[in-house]
């Protein structure tokens, strides 16, 4: 296993020898610390109130593969990490009923309060009065599923699933990036019918601009591959961004605010990545000024990058070495530093 991550990820370096710049904020860094997490982590996994399922892809993906993979430890005192898991469908008394009982019935929630601990909640938790769920929402890790709704992610603390798409990925895999794209469209938008309508309308009217409702995968990836920039509306349909990547069509993410819930934030860099623009509500003259206004040479890095990018975002049934899924473990493992008490005193 640590072998074939050791090649895949010197096939990932070479491929982008060709220029300084790399996704990643530190490659080396990277590579070292996933071979200890791959040996090293172990996470505890308290027994749920009552057997429950995600019924959202990919919080479903991440917390199967986390129960069937060699992470998963019997013995708390081998424990890094210890997860609480719960129905996503939970109220937020019975989450602090689930809480307390963790902190009277074992040691571990009163050493760290919870920083040591995590959570899988798809659309993610609010502030609470109760001091419990409180100390849940503030200390523990939370990993939710992007986009998530302002007030819901503790930056720098949180963690977000990569989208889940239920194309076949499999179809990327014949299909050639080339390297040199000529496209018939700046700009390509699979609009999810709510959105942002405004802009939208705005898009449609602009010849640039390549405008389709829900378009399914098959279509869409032809749509993605004749077009240079991809569109998302930060809260729209964004399922299809990872297809897009990987075939090198650089994303141009919409927002209303600056935005810090990105997959992988830690890993990638996504500024050279992606493109994060405000447009106001009536903006498609100055969304096309920035896209033009992005030089040739930036505009092919980007995109080798955001192909490069694209293989951590992948998720499979099976997982695959420095997939989604083993991406998202990485961010638990560097979240795994906590300080721990042995007694906790009160009064
Ligand atoms: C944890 O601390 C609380 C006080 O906040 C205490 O009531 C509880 O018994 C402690 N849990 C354990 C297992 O000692
Ligand atoms: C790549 O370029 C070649 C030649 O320009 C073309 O025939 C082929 O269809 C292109 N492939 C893709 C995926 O765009």
């Amino acid at each position: 296993m640590a072998a074939t991550t050791a090649i895949l990820f010197l096939v990932l370096l070479a491929s982008l020898s060709a220029t300084s710049s790399s996704p990643y904020f530190s490659a080396t860094t990277l590579f070292q610390n996933y071979q200890n997490m791959l040996t090293s982590f172990r996470i505890f996994i308290y027994t749920p109130t009552k057997p429950f399922n995600f019924p959202n892809p990919p919080a479903s993906l991440f917390y199967s593969s986390l129960l069937r993979s060699p992470f998963v430890t019997q013995n708390p005192a081998e424990a890094h990490l210890f997860l609480v898991p719960f129905s996503p469908d939970t109220s937020t008394r019975s989450l602090a009923r689930v809480i307390r009982e963790l902190r009277n019935n074992h040691p571990y929630w009163n050493r760290t309060l919870g920083a040591d601990h995590f959570f899988v909640s798809p659309a993610g938790i609010d502030y609470s009065s109760d001091r419990n769920v409180l100390e849940l929402k503030k200390n523990s890790v939370q990993i939710s599923v992007f986009p998530v709704v302002s007030g819901y992610f503790v930056p720098h603390k949180d963690v977000t699933l990569p989208p889940f798409s239920t194309s076949p990925l499999a179809l990327l895999d014949g299909l050639e990036v080339n390297s040199t794209k000529t496209t018939s469209f700046l700009g390509y938008l699979n609009w999810d019918g709510m959105t942002e309508p405004n802009l939208v309308n705005e898009l449609k009217g602009d010849v640039d601009f390549l405008v389709e409702e829900k378009s399914e995968p098959l279509n869409y990836m032809r749509s993605v591959t004749e077009s240079k920039f991809c569109l998302f509306l930060y809260h729209g349909e964004v399922t299809w961004m990872v297809e897009a990547m990987a075939l090198g069509c650089v994303p141009v993410v919409i927002v209303d605010r600056p935005i810090q819930d990105l997959p992988l934030m830690d890993i990638l860099r996504w500024s050279e990545i992606a493109l994060l623009v405000a447009v106001p509500r009536s903006g498609a003259k100055r969304l096309k000024e920035v896209l033009n206004g992005l030089s040739e040479e930036k505009y092919a890095e980007m995109r080798e990058l955001c192909v490069a990018a694209s293989k951590h975002l992948v998720w499979n049934e099976e997982p695959q070495p420095l997939d989604a899924f083993h991406m998202v473990m990485y961010q638990l493992w560097l979240r795994r530093h906590a300080v721990r008490y042995a007694r906790r005193e009160f009064g």
